[in-house]
């Protein structure tokens, strides 16, 4: 059972996760016990039973999670990102320097992304890069990131909607991306801005992703990522990012839109691979994965070794082969270059 002491001091409302034993804090002066008390919807809270998971629809279906009654540009742009013949869909997330500025990995926009783009499904990224560094013939679906105005310099969730729908539209974008900050400071904020594009979204047939669970202090288990994912959805995202925990089945199996998962700081890529996998094997549709992909030290080798893992069901022990491999023969090639340019001298 999801308990919520009362009463609450005045200046902060804790929402007690009992069974995580973690707190998110919600600074918020005007929540003073008498007004949490008249909150009677709250008492009748119980945790969510247990669910299986599928992420393939019933045939003859829409091979897209919640999404068979949309209109046919959503779903025609829904199917660009997450790919009819598996139902997966690899994203390449590079969209990080919208509130860090230069990322490793991330320097030099052109360099990193012309030798991955042949292997993504799909970039999320924010539209300076866009414009300023991707290819217009290439044919990689976009999604845009459409939320900033905040930096690692202050408070993170402190962010709200800052592109237009006019500019997505004529930047041709498969779906939109927003951050929405539950239990973090700015959460009403975040959420009352990804309303507002949600019914933009609609309006315009471009689907909407939720980026939930970012910030330094998120306690990222099963109860609060299914609460972020859940939200979201019940908002009218059409998919959820969201990141890997333990019990990952509980927030899947609540979701009614699919989720993909977000890769998170750099681990090994025997690690990464084996997230990724069981992620789509309890799930999810695939992956939005950023540095576990080009902070690699063979970011082609790991988008390889992914594509593997999310469209073929790969294990993660071979997909780490594929990883090798292509590492092993870029070496390879980097040497012969090396040595074709210093014959040239
Ligand atoms: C956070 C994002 C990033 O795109 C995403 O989290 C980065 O991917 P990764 O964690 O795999 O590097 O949406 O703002």
């Amino acid at each position: 059972m999801i308990g919520i002491p009362l009463p609450v001091v005045n200046v902060e409302q804790k929402l007690w996760l009992t069974a995580s034993k973690a707190f998110v804090t919600i600074p918020c002066s005007s929540l003073g016990g008498e007004v949490q008390e008249k909150m009677a919807d709250v008492e009748g809270l119980t945790e969510a039973r247990q669910v299986t998971v599928s992420s393939s629809p019933a045939p003859g279906q829409f091979h897209i999670k919640g999404c068979a009654h949309l209109d046919w540009g959503m779903k025609n742009r829904l199917s660009r990102i997450i790919k009819p013949d598996t139902g997966r869909t690899v994203m390449l997330a590079v969209d990080h320097g919208y509130f860090q500025g230069p990322t490793s990995g991330l320097e030099v926009m052109e360099e990193t992304l012309a030798p991955l783009i042949p292997y993504a499904d799909c970039l999320m990224l924010t539209r300076g890069i866009l414009r300023s560094s991707v290819p217009p013939g290439s044919q990689v679906p976009i999604v845009l990131r459409v939320s900033g105005g905040n930096s690692i310099l202050s408070e993170l969730s402190n962010e709200t909607w800052n592109v237009s729908v006019e500019d997505c539209i004529r930047l041709n974008v498969a779906g939109m991306a927003m951050s929405i900050y539950v239990g973090a400071p700015h959460e009403h904020q975040t959420l009352a801005a990804f309303s507002d594009l949600i019914d933009a979204g609609y309006d315009a047939g471009i689907p909407i992703l939720a980026v939930t669970a970012v910030g330094r202090d998120m306690v990222r288990d099963a109860r609060y990522l299914a609460l972020a994912s859940r939200m979201a959805a019940e908002m009218g995202a059409n998919f959820v990012k969201t990141y890997y925990c333990e019990d990952f089945p509980r927030v899947t199996g609540t979701c009614p839109v699919p989720i993909v998962m977000a890769g998170g700081k750099k681990i090994p890529e025997l690690e990464a691979l084996t997230m990724a996998y069981k992620a789509v094997t309890e799930g999810a549709v695939g992956v939005d994965m950023g540095r576990n992909i080009f902070q690699s030290d063979s970011p082609v080798g790991m988008i390889k070794a992914v594509r593997a893992v999310v469209h073929y069901q790969e294990k993660p022990e071979s997909a780490l082969k594929i990883y090798k491999d292509e590492k092993k023969s870029s070496g390879i090639n980097n040497k012969k270059r090396a040595v074709t340019t210093s014959k040239k001298k």
